[in-house]
Parts: structure tokens; sequence; C-alpha cells
């Protein structure tokens, strides 16, 4: 009987060893394409405030160019986690397609509200499931940026339509080096998600 409760008590805990070992293969997965969404988004955001910057729309240049860093600052935090996860990993540039400043808007937008209605829920929930805490927050980070990035798109698309000029979208931009969230500039003392300073946010 003793043999048996030993038996059991070893078989557990082998179990458990095994359990914490084990990586979180889907999750690795989706920090890969979480990843390579994040620096493609980036980069065509840079491309787009070239084009705005170009066209005289200074104000979306800036805009474009502070997203353009949020989505710098969630692809090095994806990156981070794989690091640590034993994942190295470098994400493939494609090409950028430069439309209209108002049609790269539209598809800035379009682009946003795919990873916030689809791609980061799915990625948290298996996150949640995997019990994967780090990915997770980082996911969390991007959903909760991603969100007010495509309201910032809305509002902007709806100015220039609505005025044929940027002339009244928000002029300079902060971003939080830790979470890359995105605000016009002074509207907080402390990022309202991860608490950094505002001393420490990047302007454009
Ligand atoms: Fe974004
Ligand atoms: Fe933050």
């Amino acid at each position: 009987m003793k043999k048996i409760k030993l038996f059991a008590i070893l078989a557990t805990v082998a179990l458990a060893l095994v359990s914490c070992s084990s990586k979180p293969e889907k999750t690795i997965e989706n920090l890969k394409n979480a990843a390579t969404g994040e620096a493609n988004a980036s980069e065509k955001y840079a491309k787009f405030a070239q084009k705005a910057q170009a066209d005289s729309m200074f104000n979306i240049a800036a805009m474009f160019k502070a997203t353009s860093e949020a989505e710098a600052v969630h692809k090095a935090n994806h990156l981070k986690v794989l690091k640590e996860l034993g994942v190295d990993f470098s994400p493939i540039i494609e090409g950028v397609n430069v439309i209209t400043t108002l049609e790269n808007l539209q598809a800035a937008m379009k682009g946003e509200d795919y990873e916030v209605s689809n791609m980061y829920p799915e990625f948290i929930k298996i996150a949640e499931q995997e019990k994967a805490k780090k990915a997770l927050n980082s996911f969390d980070f991007a959903i909760k940026v991603e969100a007010k990035h495509s309201q910032f798109y809305n509002e902007a698309i709806s100015l220039i339509s609505s005025e044929g000029n940027d002339l009244n979208v928000n002029k300079a931009w902060e971003v939080c080096p830790v979470c890359g969230d995105t605000y016009k500039k002074g509207s907080v003392e402390k990022c309202n998600i991860c608490g950094t300073d505002a001393s420490k946010f990047k302007t454009f």
C-alpha cells in the first residue's frame, strides 16, 4: 500500500515538472506572427508618414511617426518574450503599398481593427490556456494601444474628408516606451496602461 502511495506521489511530481518545463508551443507561433505583424505595421506607418509629409499633411505625418514607434515597441516586447522562451526570431518585412494619404489612413484603420477584433483576442485566449503570462502581458499591451490607434485614424479620416486638409488633426504626439501607448501630447502625466512617467515618453 505504502509503495503504491509513494509511486503516486512520484508520478504527480514528475508530471508537474514536465508541465513546468514544457513550452507554450501555440503561443510561441502566435508571438512570431504578432511580432511580424507589428514589424510590418511599423514599417508601413513610417512609409505613410513620408507620403503625408510629401503631401504637406504634417499633422498626419506626425501621427504616423508616433504610431510607427508604438508598433516598434510592440514588436520589441514580443521578441523579448520569445527570447526568454529560448526562441530567436527575426520578422520578415514585406513591401508597403503606399496610396493616397486618405486611403493610407483607411488601410491603417482596417489593419488595427483586424488586430483588435480577431488576432489579439485569439492570441490572448490561447496564452491564457497555455499559462504564458509574459506573452499575455505583451499581447494585452498591444491590443489596448491598437484600439486607440484605430480611433485616432478614424478621427483623422473624418477631418480630412470634411475639411479637405489636416490642419485640425492633433499636432503633437507622445509614445510610451514600455507599452507603446500613444497620446495626444500633454494629455496624461503617467501612462494609463503601464504607469510609466510621461517624462519618459517619446515625442513626435
Ligand atoms: Fe497600432
Ligand atoms: Fe505605457
